[in-house]
């Protein structure tokens, strides 16, 4: 097979079946198709359980020895989680382990991955959030979490919110300080209105049921119980430009490194 002129973009999403998840992969693999043009675009899913249950997909490691099996020669891998954490450490590890099988293999960064990056992120989630601050109300943001260590760069960026607005209040769903937490940040602003947003890559699973879904110990309704309304927003940060240019931007940084 004759080598692609242009090095092919891998996406590694920690993936997902939820249908309102469809949305933000097609957002973002469009505008990754508009700004690098001719370049081949294959997915992969970190998630082992999202895999099960989606046949045909693959990992990163299996998405590169295909790659690799077809003949293609230089591959960029870009993360499309929102820290450096297992999932990210496992993509890093997928193109270590198959560097030999071609000429050059890189990875692009997580949304999350320098102070620049955490400038960027509150700005962009800060301009999200702005409908609701001008409507008087607060903006809460619910991120993943995880025990990692990379789980430190939510409470930086939760800091780098509150610095910027104190309406603007991010917590995790896991490995975080829950919910009843985020109650006791909006009393200290006196909101009793808030934007209820995701802060991960689609508005799945975790937004629709952790988040907005009808169970008592959903986030939604947490907030109610404390007679807090909350305002689901259900679009994932792949769908709001100003976030899914900063993926864009370190597949950008990382293409020039094949060369
Ligand atoms: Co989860």
């Amino acid at each position: 097979m004759p080598d692609a002129p242009q090095p092919t973009i891998l996406l590694a999403a920690y993936g997902s079946r939820h249908p309102r998840a469809r949305p933000a992969f097609d957002a973002l693999e469009a505008r990754i198709r508009a700004r690098f043009p001719g370049h081949p675009m294959a997915w992969s899913f970190t998630s082992r359980n999202v895999r099960r249950r989606l046949p045909g997909t693959l990992s990163p490691h299996q998405a590169l020895l295909q790659l690799a099996d077809q003949g293609t020669r230089r591959v960029v891998v870009q993360s499309l989680h929102i820290i450096p954490g297992g999932e990210y450490d496992e993509t890093l590890a997928a193109a270590s382990a198959l560097r030999d099988r071609f000429e050059a293999v890189t990875v692009g960064a997580p949304l999350l991955a320098s102070d620049v990056d955490l400038r960027r992120v509150a700005l962009a989630l800060a301009e999200l959030a702005k409908p609701d601050l001008d409507a008087g109300r607060a903006a809460v943001f619910m991120g993943h979490g995880t025990e990692h260590p990379g789980n430190i760069w939510y409470a930086r960026l939760a800091k780098e919110l509150e610095r910027i607005d104190p309406r603007l209040v991010l917590d995790t769903l896991e490995a975080g300080n829950g919910p009843t937490a985020v109650v006791r940040r909006l009393a200290t602003v006196g909101a009793t209105c808030v934007g209820l947003h995701p802060f991960l890559l689609t508005a799945g699973m975790h937004a629709q049921h952790d988040m907005a879904g009808d169970d008592p110990d959903s986030w939604r309704s947490v907030l109610a119980t404390h007679g807090i309304e909350a305002r689901p927003d259900l679009r994932g940060a792949a769908e709001f430009p100003p976030l899914a240019d900063i993926w864009l931007d370190h597949l950008a940084e990382a293409l020039p490194l094949l060369d």
